[in-house]
Formats: structure tokens, C-alpha cells, sequence
């Protein structure tokens, strides 16, 4: 049965595969312009659609790699009024640094746009006025929440309260990050404005709605029946929501950043984020290829693939696609290989609490290291499940693979051929068994990795590239031509020759996932234009050619540069806490008679000492005007060297009730104040005071 099944599943992906398209368009989710991108940004979207926009390119297709920042929504209002800037500002900035990043890692967009843009705004609104002049639209008063104080109506962002899924009390109005359900801010249990903290009210609103129950029998044939082959997560994600029913969307929202619903009436009304945002997509297409767009996106020999998180999938599947059936001369996409998310150090990535890591700053303390990040998002790449991204996988990935075994290989062929032929490429005379089985592995390699990729398995992809460069390190390892070197230089030169070629595969196995690397071996080969038809092949670099001098393709990353990057974490972490740091409510009232009954005083501190075997105790000996008493105090983290704290006076708590802590009775307890660090200091008086004498 399970056999069948697998048969039946093979068989859609072969019918799948053999469908023929003329050319891929490309889209990468627009990232939000109220922040810079981080890894997870990184390995979820925009590595990933670089690696399949490249391959394509390689194997000589017609591509198309749309990007741009998203740059409408209620999140910028809220970070503009934050800072006291406007929107505009916000978005100048961000879009800025995440346009330039992308750049640093080599994203090779073909466009990347924006949405404040005025190409974007015509289009989208155009697309609204159309949809809208055939009668797509519903339009619906409702009640919606509204801030009084503000005088504004919340919508998304603009409102948070509790989940009524899975409880989560910090969920958006448009959304639960902790379930990831899609919500509206009406059904928030216990709403609270994000501008004044107040509950709001309901007023009486209204607004376009997008009749998703519509197109919900036509997207359930569209997926569920013609689109198995997605990943399940996404496939998923779909049918849950399709079974559950779609209901009418508004695409309006009462703000003022927005594109303006371009109808009469519709004063202080823009479009919803939503809606504007995946319209962005033709809008980029349209500002970069003028009057050719239309053949990306409404010919049906024309490929589209959505990049994504999995936060996005509702709106790709569902939303989006049901905007282009409204319209009726769009491409539905083909896929929409939408990831999973990357966790950081074993905790969920936080924008707001700094827990990332930014791209814009990697590029900055680890520069000319861009292969290596694009290597460790891609072999940790959350493809099926969340994933974690730790420092230390990172400089083990680039020390012992990129290293050790890419690095090394090409470097062995490169200076073995500028020690025994001066850089000149040597002739093949014969082939033995060990060099043509290379040649298989490799040609094998070639067959599985264009599986990977064209299924989208990048991480596979990946570990078959790292294969490549295994082998010819196992082929080196067995024909050793340093030895052979010393006998027969015929048979050396076909060893490095083939090794060459070696390196030659891996400059066009590895285009995709490190540009950098390829780039700097193809010169160094001097190879010219590469292919996905070359690799494979053998006879990529001429006998008698030259080669450049061998140039470090990786380094070797040293402990005190991720030792950096974790402390800088820990130090984001650390500013967090003390920031939300509040001091504790005061307790309540008691009476003069009961502060009376607590007996305090000034002692002197005679001996201090760590109490041996326990991480927090300090054994004080303190003249208490009387007599000599012992005291133990939990304080022992906060004072490295205890003997700072002999001959200071400290006030104790004489009365308190002895008790025994690791074998040695306490008689008394030391008042310390705790700093939100968690950091205790002992109260002394600010004037010397004779031992004995009492507080209060
Ligand atoms: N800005 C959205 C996010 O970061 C993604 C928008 S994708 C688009 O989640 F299709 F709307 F452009
Ligand atoms: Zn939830």
C-alpha cells in the first residue's frame, strides 16, 4: 500500500516536472522597511530564491528575480511616531540598508523595488479600481475597534490581546506570532490600543472586502487536487484553511499611510498592506522592464514562484491568488516553497528584543565572509522544520568544511600544479581506473544535485556539492602525486589535470550557493562563462593553459570572533532586561509597632570568607558592639574577592532567627539592595557609626 502510494507520488512529480515552461519568474517576499533583515529573513526567503534564480541562470533559462521592500503597513506608523519622524523617513532608512545588504551578500535581484514608489501606487491602485469596477469587491459596515483617545480606528498592529487559539496574551489584531493563526482585531480577547494602552471601543465603519468564499471551490481544485506536489508544510497550511472555510477579507483599512482606495468617498481610507504589498511584485516588474512585463506575469508559458516564510503562506496561496482570479488575465504561481523558521542560539529570533543577527552588521564584523553565511543558511536551512542557527555550528561548518575540505582541495590542485608544471594545465595521457570512477562520482553527483534543486531541496543540493569536493580530496588522498611526482611525471600530469577539472566542477556546482568563491576559482582557472551543461565534464580547462596563483578561497574563523558575535547577543539580551526592569510594588502598609519588633544594626566586618563547597554563601564575622557574631549571606556571586568587604561597616538584622545553613548556624541576616542586573551590595552608613548602634 505504502509502495503504491510512493509510486503514486513519483509519478505526479515526474508528470509535474515534465510540464515545460519558457521562463521562471521569481519573487522573494518584500521584507517589511521598519528594520533591517536578519538571518532568519535570510535562510527562510532570499537565500534560498538566490540559489534557484542562479541555477536557472546557469542552466541558461529565462529568470526573472523580483524583490523590494514592503513599505506600507502599521508597524512603520507606529516605529515613525516612535522616534518622531515620519513614515516616509522610516522607510527611506530601512529600505536603504536592506537593499544595500542584499547586495553585500550577493542577492541577485533583477529588480529591487519599492512600494512607495509611484509605479507602485498606480498599479496597485489601479488593480483595486479594476477589481472594484467589476464588482469583485463586497462592501460591508462593521463594527471595528477604535481608540477615542487617539481618534482612530486600530486595526493589525495597532491592537494587541489575547489569542482566542491558543491563549497567547501578547497576539496582534492581525495576527498570533506564537500560533501563527491569521486573526482580525475583533476577535482579539481583551484588546488593548499600541498607542495609548486604553480598551478601545467598537465604532461603525466600512470598508471593501474581498469575497475569499468566492474562489474557495476553484483554489481547492487549484491546490488540493492539481497542486500536490507543493511541500506539505505549505499544502498543509492550505487545506487546513480551506477546510475550515474562507470568509470575505477587507482590503481597506482607516489609515493615513497607505495607498488612497482610489474611490469617491473613500476619504481617509488607503489600501490594506495586503493588498498593496504582493501587488509590489508587478509593480517591480513594471519599473524595471517597462511594457515587457506583461509576458512575465500573463503569458502561461510563464513560470511564477513565490519565495516566503511560512507566515506568509495564507496570503500567497490563498489571498493573493484570489486577487489575480478577480482580476482574470493573471498566472496563478506554480509553487510557493515557503520555509520553515530558523531559531538562533536555541531561542526564537525577536525583532524587538535584538535576539538576530542583522545582516547589514554581519557584513560589517565579518567582512568578505558572505559565502559563509550563505553556506550555514543554506546547510541549516528550516526546509521542513524550524531550525537553529548557533555561532559555534557556523565556525565549525566554515573551519572543518568550507576549510578543510572545499578550501583544501582546490588549494592542493592549484599549488600542485604550480609546483610540478609552473601553473600550466597538463595533458591527460592515460586514464586509469581511480580517475575515471572520479569522473563517474562526479557525473552521479551532477545527476542528484539537479534532482535536489529542481524539487527544491537546497540543503541537499548542497551536501552533494560538499560530496564533489569530497571525492576529489578521496582522489588526491589515493594517488598521491607528490609521490608519483618523483617517478612518473606523465601519470602526475593527468592526476592534477583531472583534479583541475575537478576544481572546474566545483566552481559551477557551488555558483549558486557561493558566488564569491566561484567567482575568485573561475579566474583563478581562468575559466570563461560557465553552465549547468559544463559541469560534469572534464575537459573544462585546456591542456597547457595557465592558472592564476593559488588565492585563499576561506579562512580558518578563530573562537575570538564568534566568542564576540555570542557575547554581543548576550549583551542585547542583557540591555533588553534591564530596560523592561521596573522596581518592585511597594508592599502594603504596616504599622510603627511591627517595623519596631525588627531589630536593626551597624556592625563591622572583621573576616569574610566564601563558605567552601556552596556557589552563594558569604561567612561573615561581625563586631556587633558586643560581642563577635557569625552571619552567612547569599551573596557570594556578586563579590569576587570577599576580603573587600573586611573593616566596612554594614547594617545586619540582629533579631532575626538563627538558622543553620551547610553546617553553620547564621545569627543574624546582612541587608543587601539588589540591582536589576541581579548584582547585591551590602547598605553601609554613609558616615562612620560605632558597631552596635541601632537603625530605624
Ligand atoms: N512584508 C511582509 C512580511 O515581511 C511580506 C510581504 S510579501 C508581499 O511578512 F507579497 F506582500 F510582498
Ligand atoms: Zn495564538
Amino acid at each position: 500500500m505504502i509502495a503504491i502510494l510512493a509510486n503514486i507520488a513519483t509519478l505526479e512529480k515526474k508528470q509535474y516536472m515534465q510540464k515545460k515552461f519558457k521562463r521562471t519568474l521569481i519573487t522573494s517576499a518584500l521584507p517589511y522597511a521598519n528594520g533591517p533583515v536578519h538571518i532568519g529573513h535570510l535562510a527562510g526567503v532570499y537565500v534560498p530564491a538566490d540559489i534557484y534564480a542562479r541555477y536557472l541562470r546557469l542552466k541558461g533559462e529565462e529568470v526573472f528575480f523580483v524583490g523590494g521592500s514592503d513599505e506600507h503597513g502599521v508597524p512603520i506608523t507606529i516605529k515613525a511616531k516612535k522616534e518622531g519622524v515620519t513614515p516616509q523617513d522610516i522607510v527611506d532608512r530601512y529600505h536603504k540598508i536592506i537593499k544595500d545588504s542584499f547586495d553585500g551578500l550577493g542577492i541577485s535581484f533583477d529588480v529591487y523595488g519599492r512600494t512607495t514608489s509611484a509605479t507602485h501606487r498606480k498599479t496597485a491602485s489601479d488593480f483595486f479600481r479594476r477589481l472594484y469596477d467589476k464588482g469583485e469587491f463586497v462592501e460591508k459596515s462593521s463594527m471595528q475597534l477604535y481608540d477615542e483617545q487617539a481618534g482612530q480606528f486600530l486595526a493589525d498592529r495597532y491592537v494587541t490581546g489575547t489569542c482566542p487559539h491558543c491563549g497567547n496574551e501578547k497576539a496582534y489584531g492581525d495576527q498570533c506570532e506564537k500560533c501563527g493563526t491569521s486573526l482580525n482585531a475583533t476577535d482579539l480577547i481583551n484588546p488593548k490600543s499600541a498607542i495609548t494602552g486604553n480598551t478601545p471601543v467598537l465604532k461603525e465603519t466600512f470598508h471593501w472586502f474581498l469575497p475569499l468564499d468566492k474562489w474557495e471551490p476553484k483554489l481547492r481544485q487549484w491546490i488540493l487536487e492539481e497542486h500536490k506536489e507543493w511541500k506539505p508544510n505549505v499544502y498543509g497550511q492550505c487545506k487546513s484553511w480551506l477546510d475550515l472555510g474562507l470568509q470575505p477579507r477587507a482590503v481597506s483599512r482607516d489609515l493615513d499611510w497607505g495607498i488612497p482606495v482610489p474611490v469617491e468617498g473613500a476619504e481617509g481610507k488607503v489600501l490594506y498592506v495586503w493588498f498593496d504589498a504582493p501587488i509590489g511584485y508587478i509593480s517591480n516588474t513594471i519599473e524595471a522592464l517597462g511594457d515587457d512585463w506583461e509576458r512575465w506575469w500573463k503569458d502561461p508559458e510563464t513560470r511564477m514562484l513565490h519565495f516566503i516564510g511560512k507566515d506568509n503562506i495564507v496570503f500567497h496561496c490563498i489571498v493573493f491568488p484570489s486577487m489575480l482570479m478577480a482580476d482574470g488575465s493573471y498566472n496563478l504561481p506554480d509553487n510557493v516553497p515557503a520555509n520553515e523558521f530558523l531559531n538562533l542560539e536555541d531561542d526564537k529570533i525577536s525583532t524587538s528584543q535584538n535576539w538576530a543577527v542583522w545582516l547589514h552588521e554581519y557584513l560589517e564584523d565579518l567582512p568578505g565572509k558572505q559565502d559563509t553565511l550563505r553556506y550555514v543558511l543554506t546547510a541549516n536551512a528550516p526546509e521542513t522544520k524550524d531550525n537553529n542557527f548557533t555561532w559555534k555550528d557556523f565556525q565549525a561548518r566554515n573551519n572543518n568544511e568550507l576549510v578543510a575540505i572545499l578550501g583544501n582541495f582546490i588549494n592542493r590542485a592549484v599549488v600542485l600544479t604550480h609546483k610540478y608544471f609552473d601553473g600550466a594545465v597538463p595533458p591527460v595521457k592515460t586514464l586509469e581506473t581511480v580517475d575515471t570512477q572520479l569522473i563517474e562520482d562526479i557525473e552521479k553527483l551532477k545527476g542528484e544535485m539537479t534532482e535536489a534543486l529542481d524539487t527544491f531541496h537546497f540543503r541537499e543540493a548542497l551536501r552533494l556539492a560538499m560530496d564533489m569536493a569530497r571525492a576529489g580530496n578521496k582522489y588526491l588522498q589515493e594517488t598521491e602525486p607528490w609521490k608519483v611526482s618523483k617517478t612518473d611525471m606523465d601519470r602526475t600530469g593527468t592526476i592534477l589535470n583531472i583534479a583541475l577539472q575537478t576544481c572546474a566542477n566545483l566552481a559551477i556546482a557551488f555558483e549558486p550557493f557561493l558566488p564569491f568563491m566561484a567567482a575568485k576559482l573561475i579566474k583563478m582557472l581562468g575559466m570563461g562563462a560557465i553552465s549547468w551543461d559544463m559541469l560534469g565534464k572534464f575537459d573544462l580547462i585546456p591542456a597547457g593553459a595557465h592558472i592564476g596563483n593559488p588565492e585563499l578561497l576561506f579562512e580558518k574563523i578563530e573562537d575570538s570572533v564568534v566568542e564576540a558575535q555570542v557575547q554581543k547577543l548576550k549583551d542585547a539580551k542583557e540591555k533588553n532586561r534591564l530596560a523592561a526592569w521596573k522596581p518592585a510594588e511597594v508592599k502594603p502598609n504596616v504599622e510603627f509597632e511591627t517595623f519596631e519588633k525588627i531589630d536593626i544594626r551597624v556592625g563591622k566586618v572583621l573576616e569574610c570568607s566564601k563558605v567552601k563547597k556552596s556557589k552563594k554563601l558569604l561567612q561573615f564575622l561581625i563586631d556587633d558592639g558586643m560581642e563577635k557574631r557569625t552571619i552567612l549571606s547569599g551573596i557570594a556571586e556578586s563579590y569576587e574577592d570577599p576580603s573587600f568587604l573586611v573593616g566596612k561597616e554594614i547594617c545586619f538584622i540582629a533579631n532575626f532567627e538563627p538558622r543553620k545553613m551547610m553546617g553553620i548556624e547564621s545569627q543574624g541576616m546582612i541587608l543587601s539592595a539588589v540591582n536589576p542586573d541581579g548584582k547585591l551590595t551590602v547598605i553601609s552608613p554613609s558616615a562612620d557609626v560605632v558597631p552596635g548602634a541601632s537603625v530605624g
